[in-house]
């Protein structure tokens, strides 16, 4: 299968970081079809060889299993072309048209990894000449707006020019070999599914922790925060594989149409359950690692006394026969104790103990998404033999290692992702509605927040975030993984 990729933001960020060294993962695995040509796209006036030799000092860069032999590439860069464009220029369109037209290959992809203030404005261009045929696919990177009505005035005018199986909407999060893997537990084993519901567990947190601040994205970040970035695309992403029903199959819509009532069922917000079990934090100076780091307010970009959150906790749930009444913690930062993210799924304790167990102690299974990947099952057993009338049980771990177990067969996000599209795969891709009823869910959030005069609370660099996000779960009873 032909195909052509078109990469706007050819020399930006995310190209440079994550999209150049996948298609390389993806090359050298042998995965990227046969007779494809990835055609950067950018302002910077270059030939395909200047282009070529930027790819290859990014790849010197790269760690050493990931660095390309001289022999590959040069065979890599032989897919490689550059093409200099003024996006906002028709004219410009018009070059690239005759670029594909010369070729028609079977799948065009359209990559659009530029700001996303010119996605909508590339994709009505696309489409004036003629480029939006049914063998098009565009991918839009998040954020795909920056709340309910701007995502809405995106997605109506994609509408207008691209039919929704021709937009593949990236969360990357859908993408990470963990992320397959919590399906497969779930969807691919029965031995789960009949404790899977409110009879059985007792509430489940989702943790994702960075340890980097916001690098070099401050000026983006203090329009953006933690809700934003993360809470209402990947974290949500991750409460619906957690909580959906079973998919009818495996095939896009069949998911996406789960995941969707997930979305739907998220308890609605009122001023008091925001208040009560919302918490949004932002970094001041501290320690990672035994290394000081400045506070978010000192950070490159970022407006004097900004109230921007980088930390958010919250507790929600969903209102549906499965799980009525039982706690869904979502908590995500920057700048925590370490970078670690994970699902801990936490069951009731047994309704008539016979047997002394620690305090607090009942059956756990945390699912482990990154740095490691893999499951951990938390079960009681019994050591040693014991002469007590009431026995005392201790904790142990069936712990499995996913990177162990498959190491070099698993392949990254954005390798995976580019795959798909090429392919026309749209499984892991997040559809218009599904997007839209994650930003209404998260908007009364960031309304109140607004009005707020408050603002976030501030957490020591290199901890676990505010205090308030322990009290709010600790309200219920219950503690975050760290704490137990
Ligand atoms: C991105 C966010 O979507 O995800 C970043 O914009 C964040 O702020 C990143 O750092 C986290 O992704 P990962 O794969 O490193 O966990």
């Amino acid at each position: 299968m032909s195909f052509d990729l078109v990469l706007f933001g050819g020399t930006g960020d995310l190209a440079w970081r994550k999209l150049m060294p996948a298609l390389f993962q993806a090359f050298r695995h042998r995965t990227l079809p046969e007779g494809g040509r990835i055609i950067a796209v950018a302002r910077d006036d270059l030939s395909d060889e200047q282009y070529r030799s930027r790819i290859k000092s990014r790849f010197d860069c790269v760690e050493l299993a990931k660095r390309p032999t001289p022999d590959e590439f040069a065979r890599f860069a032989a897919l490689l072309h550059y093409l200099r464009m003024d996006l906002s220029q028709t004219q410009d369109y018009q070059r690239l048209a005759q670029t594909l037209n010369a070729r028609a290959a079977d799948s065009v992809v359209m990559y659009v990894a530029t700001a996303p203030s010119l996605f909508t404005n590339v994709c009505e261009q696309i489409a004036a000449v003629g480029l939006n045929g049914p063998g098009t696919r565009v991918v839009l990177e998040k954020p795909l707006g920056h709340d309910l009505r701007s995502n809405r005035a995106i997605n109506d005018s994609l509408r207008r020019v691209l039919r929704e199986e021709q937009v593949f909407r990236i969360d990357h999060y859908l993408g990470k070999p963990s992320v397959q893997n919590l399906f497969a537990l779930r969807f691919g084993n029965a031995l789960f599914e009949p404790l899977w519901r409110r009879e059985t567990i007792a509430n489940i947190q989702i943790t994702i922790a960075e340890e980097l601040g916001v690098e070099t994205r401050g000026a983006f970040y203090d329009q953006t925060g933690a809700l934003r970035d993360m809470v209402q695309n990947h974290a949500l992403q991750l409460l619906c594989a957690i909580g959906m029903e079973p998919p009818i199959n495996s095939g896009a819509n069949a998911i996406r149409d789960e995941k969707l009532k997930v979305l739907q069922s998220l308890k609605p917000w009122t001023a008091d359950t925001i208040g009560q079990h919302v918490i949004r934090g932002q970094y001041a100076a501290g320690n990672t690692q035994g290394q000081a780091m400045p506070g978010y307010l000192q950070e490159k970009g970022v407006a004097p006394g900004s109230n921007t959150e980088t930390f958010v906790a919250l507790r929600t749930e969903i209102s549906n026969w499965r799980w009525a009444g039982v706690p869904f913690y979502i908590r995500t930062g920057k700048r925590l104790a370490g970078r670690d993210a994970h699902i801990v799924v936490n069951f009731h304790p047994v309704p008539h103990p016979i047997f002394r167990t620690p305090a607090g102690v009942a059956n756990r299974l945390v699912i482990h998404l990154q740095p490691k990947d893999g499951l951990e099952l938390h079960l009681l057993a019994q050591g040693a033999a014991q002469h007590q009338s009431e026995p005392a049980l201790s904790q142990v771990h069936l712990n499995l290692d996913f990177e162990q177990r498959f190491g070099t067969e698993r392949v990254g996000a954005y390798e995976r992702l580019l795959l798909d599209v090429i392919a026309g795969r749209l499984n892991l891709f997040v559809r218009s509605d599904e997007q839209q009823e994650a930003w209404r869910w998260v908007e009364p959030i960031l309304q109140h927040w607004q009005d707020d005069p408050v603002g976030p609370r501030p957490y020591a660099a290199g901890s676990w975030g505010p205090s308030a996000a322990s009290a709010m779960i600790a309200r219920d009873g219950y503690c975050w993984s760290e704490e137990v």
